[in-house]
Parts: structure tokens; C-alpha cells; sequence
């Protein structure tokens, strides 16, 4: 039987890659269908918590939503973000990842770097750890506003060599972040592995966005974000319909009760 990895890379310059992220069951069971990858991301840290950055999630919340995911993701490819400081060397990389793949049960980790983490990455992949790399923006470590990569040459290059170093590592995807689009098709067109681009322009062999910004739940001002419907007006609705209801007391009817 031919992997959900193998079969991930055999779309690239055949079709788009469709990846979206979420981060409990019922959302995951209502986009598997339409999905090739749900990655639980880290943005859940900004999403549903609130958090200022993706540093303060921790490895035991990645667990909670991603064993919740797995009850919804039965065609799609499942990822799941590696957290800040849960893979500084490779014998604890090696160690928080098995027991994510052990416990959630996903098919793959991601994890943000490239020259700085490849021995990381190597080890993962030696000990039968699939891994999608991140490049261009990285929020962990990002520090201020995010802004595109790619605008000088030295910055350029280094992504450049990153992808190949992270290609001959073994990873069988890689997330671009507000990469400038002709980097991002420079890139596409260099490796054999798809890239997976958020903010980095239909030049990448598939797209990612967080699911809440598809969906309409966060006012997220960020350029590569479109809201494709309107799910928070939705809920609203709902809501006044059934606040109205029960003050005029026809919810619950006879029908609805015991
Ligand atoms: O954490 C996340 O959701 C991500 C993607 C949006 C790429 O890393």
C-alpha cells in the first residue's frame, strides 16, 4: 500500500497540495474530506489561547488537541507542530516526538529551522520520524512584527541552501512563510519536495492557512489571510435565535423534552 507520504510528494507539478490546520475533532471531520495535510500548528497558542507568541504552548497542549484531531482525520495526512524548546538537541527532540507520535497517533511532526536544527532533523529521520520542515518566517523564533524573507540576497541564499540542506535530510514537505514570491518559485522549482506555502504566493506546490481565518472566527489582519466564510456571523445568529427562543419560552417545546 502506497504511504499518505509517498502520496503527498507524488502530487507535486500534478496538483495542488490542500493543507489546513485544526485544532479539535469536529472541525478536523468537516475539512478531511477536502484536505490533503491537517497540521495541529502551534497557532493554536494565538488562536484559542490567546498567547502573545507560539512560546508559551507546550508540549502537553499539543497532545490534548492533536489526540482530539486524530478522532476527526481519518483521509488526510496528519502533522503535528513540534513546541518551542521540546527539540533543542536530538536526543530530546528524538524523545518528545516518539511520544507524540506514540500518544496522538499522527503521521508526521513539523519543526521550524534549518542549518541550526539539521542534526535534529537527521536524527528524527533516522529513527523513522517523518518530518515537514518551516522555513522563511519562524514564528518561534521571530522576534517583532513579521515581515516577508527574501528581500536581500545573503537572506535569499541562506533560505535557498536551507531547503536543500532540509531536501537531503530526508523531509518529505516544506512549509514556506511569507517567503517573496520569486524566491518561493525559485524554490519550488529547485526542489524535488513540495513546498507548502503560506503568504508565499501560488508559486508553492500547495497552500496553508489556519482554520479559524478561513473560517472567519479572528479578525486576523495578517496580508495572506482570506476569510472564505463568514462562520463567526453564523454563530451569532445562532445564538440570538436561541436566546430569543427561550425567553419567549417555545424552546424547549414538548418536542425537545422529557
Ligand atoms: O502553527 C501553524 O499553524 C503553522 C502553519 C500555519 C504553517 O505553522
Amino acid at each position: 500500500m502506497i504511504s499518505k507520504i509517498t502520496k503527498i510528494k507524488s502530487k507535486k507539478n500534478r496538483t495542488k497540495i490542500v493543507c489546513l490546520t485544526a485544532y479539535s475533532k469536529n472541525i478536523a471531520q468537516s475539512i478531511d474530506k477536502h484536505t490533503d495535510i491537517i497540521l495541529v500548528g502551534d497557532s493554536l497558542g494565538s488562536t484559542l489561547y490567546n498567547f502573545k507568541s507560539t512560546r508559551s504552548v507546550t508540549l502537553e497542549m499539543m497532545i490534548k488537541h492533536s489526540k482530539s484531531v486524530r478522532q476527526g482525520v481519518s483521509n488526510s495526512l496528519m502533522v503535528v507542530d513540534m513546541p518551542y524548546n521540546t527539540y533543542n538537541k536530538p536526543s530530546q527532540a528524538l524523545k518528545n516526538c516518539k511520544k507524540v507520535m506514540k500518544i496522538t497517533k499522527c503521521d508526521a511532526v513539523k519543526i521550524e529551522g534549518g542549518l541550526k536544527i539539521i542534526k535534529i532533523i537527521k536524527c528524527l529521520i533516522k529513527n523513522n520520524i517523518p518530518v515537514m520542515g518551516h522555513l522563511g518566517i519562524l514564528p518561534q523564533t521571530t522576534k517583532g512584527k513579521f515581515k516577508s524573507k527574501g528581500k536581500s540576497t545573503k537572506e535569499r541564499n541562506e533560505i535557498i541552501k536551507d531547503c536543500k540542506l532540509l531536501e537531503e535530510a530526508g523531509v518529505f514537505s516544506i512549509v514556506l512563510e511569507c517567503v517573496e514570491r520569486k524566491l518561493a518559485n525559485k524554490i519550488s522549482n529547485l526542489i524535488k519536495i513540495p513546498t507548502i506555502g503560506i503568504g508565499s504566493s501560488n508559486n508553492c506546490d500547495g497552500q496553508i492557512l489556519v482554520i479559524d481565518d478561513v473560517l472567519g472566527l479572528t479578525d486576523s489582519k495578517m496580508k495572506f489571510v482570506k476569510k472564505f466564510v463568514d462562520v463567526k456571523k453564523l454563530i451569532t445568529e445562532g445564538a440570538k435565535k436561541f436566546e430569543k427562543e427561550v425567553k419567549s419560552n417555545k424552546f424547549p417545546s414538548r418536542k425537545y423534552s422529557y
